[in-house]
């Protein structure tokens, strides 16, 4: 058994060398999937990927031209797959459902409180033995209304977490949340979250539907001064729309761990390029803007569930076991 993983960062790496059965060979790539990296995979029967590996047509018919049986994916969206392509050249998609929403959850609502407390201005501003309070004037989460789009597991975690600290949660879901009235979240319809939510997080995964679901016409009606939070996908924002947004201020704050054109900039130090997105140097120039690059997931249970989960749904391959974790074409 022959596994090549690509965007193999080295953290990722110590958790599969230490995972992945000593028996298979294993291949470590550290860019991310592309043409010209598709390559390493030759003669690979399973190849492993994330968030940011390209795998549309092209990419698919190459491996499997080489072979490659299946590709276990090393993350839960799989937004990056043509899935019906995989399908129709014989490739089995399988992925990590669930490696922490408790990691994502977490993340979510450090984004909220550190964007309005303004955790990352005073950290610079006390360094800098500056303890003027001008500009720091936060909002008591109690009693304020939370609405969350997309009630799985992320979001229901973060709607119990926020009903700690006395807020109303509103979710809203294509599918009926069986698990939301135990939890006090009321399952309302999008109109609803936008006309009512203070604050707006998004945890749907990305879809034809779900594309640039926060654009001018969504941030029109949502309350003046609105948090937006997105540690989904990039793409379920419209990045023009927020700077509009933010600059006539129906955005109030904006946090986010993911961005549209992520694939150019995350998970790689640029710091000493000319970064060319003009649209991401524009989000960085507001102060109310906070942004982590797709860090939500990384802590060191999720890190070593990914790697398991991984090594489980390969060894199902190789045992002609049913593949619990396969994507099936709708
Ligand atoms: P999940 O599958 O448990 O929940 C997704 C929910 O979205 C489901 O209840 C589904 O019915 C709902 N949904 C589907 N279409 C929708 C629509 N049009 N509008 C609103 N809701 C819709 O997934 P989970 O584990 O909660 O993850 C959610 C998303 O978080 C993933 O799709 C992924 O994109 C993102 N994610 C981000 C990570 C990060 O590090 N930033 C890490 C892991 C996941």
């Amino acid at each position: 058994m022959k596994v090549v993983s690509f965007s193999c960062k080295i953290y990722d790496r110590q958790q599969l060398c230490r995972i992945l059965p000593p028996e298979w060979e294993s291949e470590y790539v550290e860019p991310t999937l592309d043409k010209h990296t598709v390559v390493y995979a030759d003669g690979a029967d399973v190849i492993t990927a994330f968030v940011n590996d390209r795998l549309d047509l092209e990419i698919l018919q190459i491996l499997a031209e080489y072979g490659v049986k299946m590709i276990a994916l090393r993350c839960a969206g799989f937004n990056n797959v043509d899935l019906v392509a995989a399908h129709d050249l014989g490739i089995k998609v399988a992925r990590v459902p669930a490696y922490s929403p408790y990691a994502v959850a977490e993340h979510t609502v450090g984004l909220m409180l550190a964007l309005n407390r303004k955790l990352y201005r005073a950290y610079n501003r006390v360094r800098e033995g500056n303890f003027s309070l001008n500009g720091m004037l936060g909002f008591d989460f109690y009693g304020k209304t939370i609405g969350i789009v997309g009630a799985g597991k992320i979001g229901r975690l973060v709607g119990k977490m926020l009903k700690a600290f006395g807020c109303e949660v509103l979710v809203y879901d294509p599918y009926l949340c069986k698990e939301c009235p135990d939890l006090g979240l009321q399952q309302v319809s999008l109109e609803e979250i936008y006309q009512r939510s203070d604050v707006i997080s998004l945890h749907c995964p990305l879809t034809e539907e779900t594309n640039h679901l926060v654009n001018a016409e969504s941030i029109a009606k949502m309350k003046k001064g609105v948090m937006l939070i997105n540690t989904g996908r990039g793409a379920l924002m419209d990045t023009e729309a927020l700077i509009e947004g933010l600059k006539s201020g129906r955005i109030g704050y904006l946090g986010m761990d993911v961005y549209e054109k992520e694939g150019a900039l995350f998970f790689e130090d640029h710091s000493c390029e000319i970064i060319q997105d003009d649209a991401f140097e524009r989000l960085l120039t507001f102060h109310n803007v906070l942004i982590t690059g797709h860090q939500a997931y990384f802590t060191e249970e999720a890190l070593r569930h990914i790697a398991e989960t991984t090594r489980d749904n390969i060894q199902a391959l190789i045992d002609g076991a049913p593949l619990e974790n396969e994507i099936e074409v709708c």
